[in-house]
């Protein structure tokens, strides 16, 4: 069901990697709602092909950027605003990776080499896409850029590993940049801290089955699936939350702030 809440807006995609994706599924909304964007992703990606099916759905030209890469990502914004032919109204980082969990390092013993990787990969491109951007002048005013997080940013979850301070970082970068980038454009900078999805990214994470089935289990509405996260999103890119910024907002069923359910309970009853 479309709305047109995107209507005549411009933007960039990054992150849909398969239709699992949560970016994915933010592009086949971001369509649905009457927005025009391209789709970005490491050119490694680009290699397993999958992207061209969702680019002819959407009707988006492709423009592979590491997002690691300044030079990569200053071509990714000139392309796209000529291609859209404009500034552009939404940005969506939607960015992880993670070579310690990929190989199993334990948190206590991580390889440095790698930690620096995630931090670059998972939060420092959010950065270099937004100085990229302003730098250019490539948002408009009233523009909104939305970047995808993870609750153990916060808390202890061991099983997250480095990602826990990628995700940290990420949303301590929304925060300072999205004060100077609100001060000099009005251009409005958010995190969503999702409920697991089961995606690339995060099945690759250890325990995740269960980690999933307990978080599903303690959230009174139950887990957030990657449609409803992109339903939210599709309201931060619009009109409708012109005021919201620099916030970390939580889309996870209220599993943020539940202590324990009768179900959680219930395992652990004697009777
Ligand atoms: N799946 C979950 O449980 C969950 C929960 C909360 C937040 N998130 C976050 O959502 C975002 C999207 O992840 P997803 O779950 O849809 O998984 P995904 O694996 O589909 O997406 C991750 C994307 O990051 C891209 N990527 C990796 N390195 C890159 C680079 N150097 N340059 C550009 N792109 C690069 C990958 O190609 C992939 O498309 C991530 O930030 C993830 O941490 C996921």
């Amino acid at each position: 069901m479309s709305n047109n809440l995107l209507k005549g807006k411009r933007g960039i995609i990054s992150g849909a990697l398969d239709p699992n994706s949560i970016a994915w599924k933010i592009a086949e909304k971001a369509f649905e709602q009457g927005a025009a964007f391209t789709l970005t992703n490491a050119p490694i990606a680009m290699r397993m092909g999958e992207i061209k099916k969702l680019a002819e759905k959407t009707k988006a030209e492709i423009i592979p950027a590491d997002a690691t890469s300044v030079d990569e990502l200053t071509n990714l914004f000139t392309k796209s605003q000529e291609i859209l032919g404009g500034k552009l109204d939404f940005v969506l980082h939607s960015i992880g990776m993670s070579t310690n969990i990929r190989k199993n390092i334990p948190y206590t013993e991580l390889n440095y080499d790698f930690y620096t990787k995630a931090l670059d990969v998972s939060a420092m491109s959010l950065h270099k896409m937004l100085s990229v951007a302003m730098k250019m002048d490539a948002i408009s005013e009233g523009g909104s850029v939305v970047a995808l997080s993870y609750i153990a940013a916060q808390r202890a979850y061991p099983f997250y590993n480095d990602m826990a301070e990628s995700k940290a970082m990420l949303e301590s970068i929304v925060r300072s940049f999205g004060y100077h980038y609100g001060k000099a454009k009005k251009v409005r900078v958010n995190s969503i801290s999702q409920s697991p999805t089961k995606t690339t990214a995060g099945s690759g994470i250890k325990g995740f089955d269960d980690f999933f089935n307990f978080a599903d289990s303690l959230s009174p509405l139950g887990n957030a699936s990657a449609e409803s996260c992109a339903d939210y999103c599709i309201t931060l890119f619009s009109d409708h939350t012109r005021m919201v910024t620099m916030q970390n907002l939580f889309h996870d069923g209220g599993y943020s702030t539940t202590g324990v359910s009768t179900e959680v309970m219930e395992k652990f009853s004697d009777k």
